[in-house]
């Protein structure tokens, strides 16, 4: 082996070769990807990263090595030395699917690096073998083009990343990853201290309390890209261990922050896609997006738009339906999605009430419909196929109309009640029918600037919580109501949501002590916990603190949308499963009594 890659240097990658390379005289390593016999002759697809190119070897090119690639099998990893010849001119036929597709190499030496077992699958695309067993094997998956294009365009971020932030006077620097716990946010993944039994520190969820320090200390403009560890339960588009740009800006404001990272985020499609974004992205208010869509980071490809009708219902006293009487009298609000009637006529009754299904997955009690009569004219449309139809007053269901900008043959599907319940309900459904009905727009990158956070959100035990980090800025003319309102406060707070995914979220921070102040004591925090929590950070803030903000983007998000992929698990090289397991090491494992016992660490069986 030693002696073929000392007499031959690799001229060529398996994705290289042109009809102009006629004649020349190469040398290739890969994979076998795969091999065929045809009438005496050998063909074989030698696989790299790069790609595929045909090898021929033939009793008349080189009789050793012809009969020494008899013997060649799937994913055998080989080195060939051979020319370049054009397929049509051994009889054959060029192949337009490959880049490589005009040529072949006919091939005078061969050497087996590395023999290969039978591999538990195709090293191909569109494989329908399941996720497990990919993952099991994750190096042969890995393998495969289609994941290699992701890794690749992964690397060309990182890249592009890095290029566009070191040129706008960013700093690289590194935070720890074993860090001091604090309570709150994400849960933390423990690591206990050998040298300091009963003590643990915490895997970092963010490095946002560091970057922060780096302001403290002059660093002026920060990025870090950076693993995150967050003990959450996991989802197509979450993992526990994940990646951010992070980024931090001294002495600047919202606009300072989003227009750089809007660079950012050009450099990036420009050098992974080679796509050229418009900038400024549209933004939106917080209290927008949720009336609108229900939801904060709405997928504006999909054209469905909800429309909040309480006021217009008070307005109307209810206009005799007694489910929308009893909401108001229960403070709910009613909300509704419209279906236009071109979308609506292609959804059948029994599929509306079988929406119905769907809503009470989605924690709703039920699903109120109506249908604009496809014949109505004017102002007053009856509604068919509706359990208000007929105790709706006319005015109401008039009012209702202009609302929502409803007309002839238009389907309303309404929700009451509370509403966080009503909001995910109809932003559910809107996802739902924006498949089913196809309505999403194919290949468009829309992005948006989710703005005007609540500062603060009540938690399940009715307790202010912030809802992003303690650190966050309230908007300046919001202080006063601290104290008188906090639920009225609005953070200084974006969100960069593309297609519907959250891809980065951040803010400008407090750098007032007092304001910062009233913040902990909004949040209930005493001045014990204040000190054993964020001391060291509030016992910087004594000394000057810049003005600062910043942000930090999902990388493995960004690559996932990027390389059109439905999982974080197609952009992470070696991931975890749905239960934060790694099949391939099978990790997490049990560890020996010694183990523990070094740590001073006893295990309690678990009796559930
Ligand atoms: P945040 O918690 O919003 O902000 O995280 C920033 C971005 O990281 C991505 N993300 C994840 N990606 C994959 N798996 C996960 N479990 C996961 N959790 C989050 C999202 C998200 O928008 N320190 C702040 C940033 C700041 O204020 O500067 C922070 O971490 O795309």
């Amino acid at each position: 082996m030693e002696e073929f890659l000392a007499q031959h240097r690799r001229t060529h990658s398996c994705g290289e070769l042109r009809s102009s390379d006629e004649g020349a005289q190469v040398v290739l390593t890969g994979w076998v990807h795969s091999r065929r016999d045809h009438g005496g002759r050998i063909f074989i697809d030698l696989r790299d990263r790069a790609g595929l190119t045909q090898v021929v070897f033939g009793p008349d090119i080189d009789a050793d090595a012809h009969r020494e690639a008899d013997r060649l099998r799937s994913e055998y990893c080989i080195g060939v030395v051979g020319r370049v010849r054009l397929r049509t001119a051994s009889g054959g036929q060029p192949n337009p699917k490959l880049p490589t597709g005009e040529i072949e190499v006919e091939a005078y030496r061969l050497h087996v690096f590395s023999r290969a077992d039978t591999p538990p699958f195709l090293i191909e695309d569109n494989i329908d073998t399941r996720e497990e067993i990919r993952l099991r094997y994750r190096y042969l998956d890995l393998r495969r083009p289609a994941l290699q294009r992701n890794f690749i365009l992964r690397s060309q971020l990182y890249r592009a990343a890095r290029d566009y932030l070191h040129s706008h006077g960013f700093l690289e620097l590194e935070t720890p990853f074993m860090v001091k716990y604090t309570p709150g946010g994400a849960r933390n993944f423990l690591v206990p201290s050998r040298l300091n039994p009963g003590r643990f520190y915490a895997l970092a969820e963010s490095p946002q309390i560091f970057k922060q320090l780096f302001m403290v200390a002059g660093m002026d403009r920060y990025f870090q890209i950076v693993r995150c560890f967050r003990d959450e339960d996991l989802r197509m588009d979450r993992q526990p261990e994940f990646t951010q740009i992070d980024v931090e800006m001294s002495f600047v404001t919202e606009d300072d922050v989003l227009s750089a990272m809007e660079g950012l985020v050009q450099a990036i499609w420009r050098g992974t896609l080679g796509v050229e974004l418009q900038v400024p992205f549209l933004r939106m208010s917080y209290a927008e997006a949720m009336a609108r869509y229900g939801e904060d980071k709405p997928d504006l490809r999909n054209p469905l738009l909800l429309t909040d009708v309480t006021d217009v219902v008070r307005q109307h006293g209810g206009g005799g339906v007694p489910l929308f009487e009893r909401t108001l009298s229960e403070d709910g609000i009613v909300k509704l999605l419209r279906v236009p009637a071109e979308q609506a006529q292609r959804l059948s009754n029994t599929e509306v009430r079988k929406l119905e299904d769907a809503v009470r997955g989605m924690g709703g009690a039920g699903l109120g419909s109506a249908r604009l009569d496809p014949a109505g004219q004017g102002e007053d449309i009856a509604w068919t196929q509706s359990p208000f139809a007929k105790v709706i007053s006319a005015p109401l269901r008039q009012a209702i109309h202009r609302a929502a900008g409803a007309g002839p043959g238009d389907l309303l599907l309404f929700q009451v009640g509370r509403p966080k319940v009503v909001n995910t309900v109809l932003a559910g459904l809107r996802h739902q029918l924006g498949q089913r009905l196809d309505l999403i727009e194919r290949g468009s990158w829309r992005f948006l600037w989710v703005t005007g956070f609540p500062l603060f959100e009540r938690s399940e035990q009715g307790q202010w919580v912030a809802a992003h980090h303690p650190f966050t800025s309230p908007r300046p003319e919001h202080v006063p109501l601290l104290e008188t309102d906090p639920g009225a406060v609005q953070a200084r707070a974006y969100d960069l949501v593309l297609n519907g995914h959250e891809i980065a979220g951040g803010s400008i921070r407090i750098h007032q002590r007092e304001v910062q102040a009233k913040v902990f004591a909004v949040l209930g925090l005493t001045e014990q916990d204040i000190r054993a929590k964020f001391g060291f950070l509030l016992e910087a803030f004594r000394y000057g603190p810049p003005p600062h903000g910043g942000i930090a983007f999902g990388l493995d998000r960004l690559v996932m949308l990027l390389c059109g992929a439905d999982s974080l698990r197609d952009v992470i090289a070696f991931p975890k499963t749905q239960h934060g397991v790694d099949l391939m090491t099978e990790c997490p494992t049990e560890v020996s009594p010694s183990q523990l016992d070094e740590l001073a660490i006893c295990l309690k069986t678990k009796t559930t």
